[in-house]
């Protein structure tokens, strides 16, 4: 980015998510709901529930770490964003400290859904400032925050973890335009007390949402000097289909470019962006020189976008350890779908 003295690139990723699987048809066991409805309505047919969001982000950090090959103690900061956090105090990434043994400071952040995207964009703010390497990690347990008998939550809501790494590269690094945002004004549209359980008005989030990301998401490519069709992957925050679906729309990129891991993880708030990116690289969809677009949004109401180029090498094909492989088939898993969307 203009004016940027050190830049930063992602060098390592990785994902977590809990063994227990929570199906529609789970859910119709206990509320006026079914599967048709939540499917059509929302694209989601099963979500990942347990763990805590400590063992998750540990999980997720240590996984992206191993993959980029890099010693904990070398980490200069560790940044976790997440809204479902098992304490109030200490920050998880202190936990996440301990348990990797990482070097530096160690940091929460709330951005609600957006929260990931918030903590990268921070990452390579820190980048400039002189620190080599930070750990970035969104992890979440919201279902811990639903109420189970809220038909309109309980359906939507997972548990996940998702972690990147970021390096110092000599030059401007590889962060191309971001755009970040909050109206405060919105707060109480999807709200939690500490302790209680959410609320959420579903209908103007949802609303908002799209109007969010669509304006978040174009500013974000303007800055980066590049238009909606230069975008080869966009990975956005998942929260229902019919929100990614129309956003895509109206931002003119193809939906075949858009990763979506929903329909097996539900909305995973702040881990579902590095979940998903997890899923793009495990899958193949991600090469060398591809511009990345971050989108997410949620609970503030915030917003936080981020256009990234893809420098790491192609990525292996998924292993026998990585959480995707053990999801039910059914996500598109190859570059079929990005050609079909280049026309
Ligand atoms: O990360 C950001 C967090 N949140 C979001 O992104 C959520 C954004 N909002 C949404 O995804 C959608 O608004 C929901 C999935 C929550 C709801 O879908 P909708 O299409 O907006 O439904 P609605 O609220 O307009 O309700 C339509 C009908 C209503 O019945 P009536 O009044 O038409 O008789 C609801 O009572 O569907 C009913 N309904 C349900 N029916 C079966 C609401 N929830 C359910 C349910 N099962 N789970």
């Amino acid at each position: 980015m203009a004016g940027v003295t050190r830049g930063g690139t992602i060098i390592g990723w990785g994902a977590a998510l809990p063994d227990r699987v929570r199906t529609n048809a789970d859910l119709e066991a206990h509320l006026a709901t079914t599967d048709a409805w939540i499917r059509e309505r929302t694209g989601i047919r099963e979500r990942r529930v347990g763990s805590s969001t400590t063992d998750l982000a540990v999980d997720a950090g240590r996984a992206a770490l191993a993959r980029a090959g890099v010693d904990p103690a070398s980490v200069g900061m560790v940044l976790v964003a997440t809204c479902s956090p098992d304490q109030a105090l200490p920050a998880t990434a202190a936990h996440v400290q301990r348990a990797l043994g990482t070097g530096g400071g160690a940091l929460d952040v709330n951005g609600a859904c957006a929260g990931f995207v918030y903590a990268l964009v921070c990452a390579f703010g820190l980048v400039a400032t002189g620190v080599e390497r930070i750990l970035v990690i969104g992890a979440e347990t919201m279902t811990r925050l639903v109420d189970d008998t809220d038909r309109t939550t309980a359906i939507l809501f997972g548990d996940g973890g998702g972690a990147v790494v970021v390096e110092a590269v000599d030059g401007p690094g590889a962060l191309l335009g971001t755009d970040l945002g909050c109206d405060g004004s919105g707060a109480h549209l999807l709200a939690c007390e500490v302790g209680g359980t959410m609320v959420m008005d579903g209908r103007e989030v949802f609303r908002r949402a799209v109007r969010a990301t669509v304006r978040s998401a174009g500013a974000a490519l303007d800055r980066a000097g590049l238009r909606p069709d230069d975008v080869d992957v966009l990975v956005p925050h998942q929260a229902n289909a019919r929100i990614l679906d129309a956003a895509c729309e109206r931002l003119g990129i193809a939906s075949a470019r858009a990763v979506s891991t929903l329909e097996h993880s539900g909305n995973t708030s702040a881990a579902s962006i590095p979940l998903t990116l997890c899923h793009a690289a495990a899958t193949g969809r991600l090469h060398p020189g591809d511009r990345v677009l971050f989108v997410g949004f949620g609970a503030g109401m915030s917003w936080a976008s981020a256009v990234v180029r893809w420098d790491a090498p192609a990525a292996a094909a998924m292993h026998a350890g990585d959480p995707w492989a053990t999801m039910s088939a059914g996500i598109p898993s190859s570059d079929e779908d990005r050609t079909g969307g280049d026309t």
